[in-house]
C-alpha cells in the first residue's frame, strides 16, 4: 500500500464509546456537546444514566469510529457480546499502547488504530467526566507499519475535533516515551508517599505543596496505576534505572539539569505535513502535533528552541 494518497473530504463518521468513565464519558460528552452523532455502551448503569445526561444515545449497536475507553484489562473483551459495523475503525484510549495493539491488531487488521489522550486525572469513573478533559492535551495516534492512513485520520479528527492535538507515534516509541513521562512519575510519587508515611506523623502533617505536587498521581485508583506501570514493564524498568543514576550525581549539577528542562519553554513554528506515514512520525519524533487537517496535507507546529 502506498502511504500517500488523496483523501476526499467525508462527512463526520458516528462516533460509538464504550466505557463511559472518566475518559471515554468525557469524550463523549464533549463530542455530543459539539453536535456530533455519538452513542456509547459501559457495563455500568450508572455510566450509561450520565452519559445519557450529556446527550449520548445508550446502545449496543456500534457504527463509524468505535472507542475502547474501558480498563486496559478489559480491552480485548470489551466488544464480546456488543454488535459492531464490520467497516467500523476501532480505537483505543488505553494509557499503553504495544499489548492492546497485540490484543487487538490480530482480531481487527488495519481496523484498529491505537492511541493515547495525554489527559485525565487522578479521579475516575463517570462522576470524572469533564467535556474539557481533552482542550490542548497531546493525543498519540498510532501509525504502525500497516496502519490504513485513512483509518488514522478519521480517528484523529475525532481527537482535533474535542480540542486535542494530534502526536504521530508507533506504539513501541509511545511505550517508552510515556514511561520516562507517566509510569516512572506514577510509581515515584508512590516511593515519595511510601517513605513519607515512614518518616512519621509530623512530616506528614507539615506537608505542603511539594509533597502535595510530588504525589498528586499516587492518589489515582492502584488497579489503574499498576495496569499502566506493569502493561509497559520494560520501558518503565529502563526509565526508572535512568532516575537512579540521575539521583546519584552531584545534588547541585542535578538540580540545574532538572531545573533547565522543566523550565525551558520552546516556541512553537508552524509546519505543513503531506500525508505520509514517515512525514507524520518525524513531526511526533521532533515533539511536534498536529492542529489541523487539510486535504493534501495536515497543520502544525514542532518545537521552536531559537
Ligand atoms: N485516567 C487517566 O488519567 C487516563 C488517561 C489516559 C488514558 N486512560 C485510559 O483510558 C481508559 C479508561 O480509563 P478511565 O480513567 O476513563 O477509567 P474509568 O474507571 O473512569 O472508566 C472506565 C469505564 O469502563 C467501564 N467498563 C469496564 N469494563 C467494561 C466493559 N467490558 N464494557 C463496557 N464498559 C466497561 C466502567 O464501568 C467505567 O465506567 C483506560 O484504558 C486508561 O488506561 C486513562
Amino acid at each position: 500500500m502506498s502511504s500517500t494518497f488523496p483523501v476526499p473530504t467525508m462527512p463526520a463518521p458516528p462516533v460509538s464509546v464504550v466505557g463511559l468513565g472518566q475518559l471515554g464519558g468525557s469524550l463523549a460528552a464533549a463530542l455530543a456537546a459539539a453536535g456530533r452523532a455519538v452513542s456509547g455502551w459501559d457495563v455500568d448503569p450508572a455510566a450509561r444514566a450520565t452519559a445519557e445526561a450529556h446527550g449520548v444515545q445508550v446502545t449496543q449497536e456500534l457504527t463509524g469510529v468505535v472507542v475502547l475507553a474501558v480498563p486496559l484489562a478489559e480491552m480485548a473483551t470489551a466488544l464480546d457480546g456488543l454488535r459492531v459495523d464490520p467497516g467500523a475503525t476501532v480505537t483505543d484510549l488505553g494509557s499503553v499502547k504495544v499489548p492492546v495493539l497485540a490484543e487487538l491488531g490480530p482480531p481487527l487488521g488495519d481496523r484498529f488504530v491505537g492511541g493515547h489522550p495525554m489527559c485525565g486525572t487522578e479521579r475516575s469513573g463517570h462522576t470524572a467526566v469533564d467535556p474539557e478533559l481533552f482542550a490542548g492535551a497531546r493525543w498519540a495516534l498510532c501509525l504502525e507499519p500497516d496502519t490504513d492512513l485513512r483509518r488514522w485520520l478519521r480517528v484523529a479528527e475525532i481527537a482535533l475535533a474535542v480540542g486535542a492535538e494530534v502526536v504521530p507515534v508507533t506504539a513501541t516509541e509511545h511505550d517508552d516515551a510515556v514511561a520516562a513521562i507517566s509510569a516512572v512519575p506514577h510509581l515515584v510519587a508512590a516511593a515519595l508517599a511510601a517513605a513519607a508515611g515512614q518518616a512519621g506523623p509530623l512530616a506528614l502533617s507539615l506537608a505542603a505543596g511539594s509533597f502535595r505536587d510530588g504525589t498528586r498521581v499516587i492518589a489515582s485508583d492502584p488497579a489503574f496505576v499498576t495496569a499502566l506501570v506493569a502493561g509497559n514493564a520494560g520501558p518503565t524498568t529502563a526509565a526508572l534505572d535512568r532516575v537512579r543514576a540521575q539521583l546519584a550525581r552531584p545534588w547541585a549539577e542535578l538540580v540545574a539539569d532538572g531545573h533547565a528542562v522543566r523550565a525551558a519553554t520552546p516556541g512553537r513554528r508552524p509546519v505543513r505535513v503531506p500525508l505520509d506515514r514517515s512525514a507524520l512520525l518525524s513531526l511526533g519524533r521532533s515533539g511536534g502535533a498536529v492542529t489541523r487537517r487539510l486535504a493534501a496535507f495536515v497543520e502544525g507546529w514542532i518545537p521552536d528552541t531559537a
